[in-house]
């Protein structure tokens, strides 16, 4: 068996991924990093001026990858079936974008409900169907979503997110299995709490934010910068083995009850 160069594990050379959210937050901060390995990196967004911001930047030179922007609603199901008509041979699929409306069960509205479910579902749902068949026709391909702690664990006021995560991973897990013939992998990661603009609620309130902090084993919130290590990995030939995980990336929320310390 030939050797393997464990000194390129985790890179992506030659390689197109595209982030779906590229503009802000999580979604930024895979595509750099996942230009950074070497891949050519489509940073797609609603926000096309923020996709731009996030293409523009980077060092460049050897071993980078390169960015370029593109606008897509993913709200929209034919601008998706269009974009992956228009971006090719893509063998990376990071999508971030998603929304919260943080309300008691018993209080939200109809239209709120669509408003998460189609974002945070149907989006997803429609991504795979567009990207998914090139990736298995060609017999190659990761595609990595974003869950949430609240996929398995909750609070008051998160029902609606919770249950579009926890479907997001199960959707992914089906398809998972559905194109793991093909040689497509399909895993979720999960965030605990991070620092961007879709918890800026959360950070307008010190009580609220300080409560986030000390639930992790690491006592912080995460910077958005610390999720692009899970993608990288799941993106590369690093984890061509790992397909239909859910990985957290939360600080250690999820492993601890965090109700009470005892005096031990
Ligand atoms: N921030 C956290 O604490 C946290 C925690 C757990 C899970 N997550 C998950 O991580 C992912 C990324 O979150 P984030 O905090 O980076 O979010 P963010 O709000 O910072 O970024 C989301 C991006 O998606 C884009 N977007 C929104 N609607 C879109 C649409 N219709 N079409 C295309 N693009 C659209 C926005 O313009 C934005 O650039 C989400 O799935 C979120 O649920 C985040």
């Amino acid at each position: 068996m030939a050797e393997i160069d464990y000194t390129r594990l985790f890179r992506l050379d030659g390689r197109t991924a595209v982030v779906v959210g590229a503009g802000s937050g999580i979604g930024r901060e895979s595509a750099l990093a996942l230009a950074a390995h070497g891949a050519h990196v489509v940073c797609a967004d609603r926000d096309l001026e923020a996709a731009q911001a996030t293409a523009a930047t980077g060092p460049g030179g050897a071993g980078w990858g390169g960015l370029s922007a593109y606008g897509l609603d993913v709200l929209d199901e034919a601008q998706v079936r269009r974009s992956a008509a228009d971006l090719g041979d893509v063998d990376v699929l990071v999508f971030t974008a998603a929304t919260n409306v943080r309300k008691k069960v018993l209080d939200y509205s109809g239209e709120e409900f669509d408003r998460v479910v189609s974002l945070n579902l149907r989006a997803s749902f429609d991504l795979l169907r567009a990207f998914g068949p090139g990736m298995a026709e060609r017999g190659r391909g990761s595609i990595i979503g974003f869950s949430s702690i609240r996929a398995v664990t909750v609070e008051p006021g998160q029902g609606v997110y919770a249950a579009t995560k926890a479907g997001l991973v199960q959707l992914l897990r089906t398809t998972a299995a559905e194109l793991g013939p093909s040689g497509v992998r399909v895993n979720a990661v999960a965030p605990g709490i991070v620092d961007t603009p879709l918890t800026a609620q959360i950070k307008g309130d010190p009580e609220w934010e300080h409560a986030y902090a000390s639930k992790s084993a690491l006592g912080r919130w995460s910077r958005p910068s610390e999720l692009a290590g899970a993608v990288v990995y799941l993106a590369s030939d690093a984890s061509s083995f790992v397909t239909g995980t859910q990985l957290f990336v939360d600080g250690g929320w999820t492993a601890i009850d965090g109700r009470y310390t005892p005096p031990a």
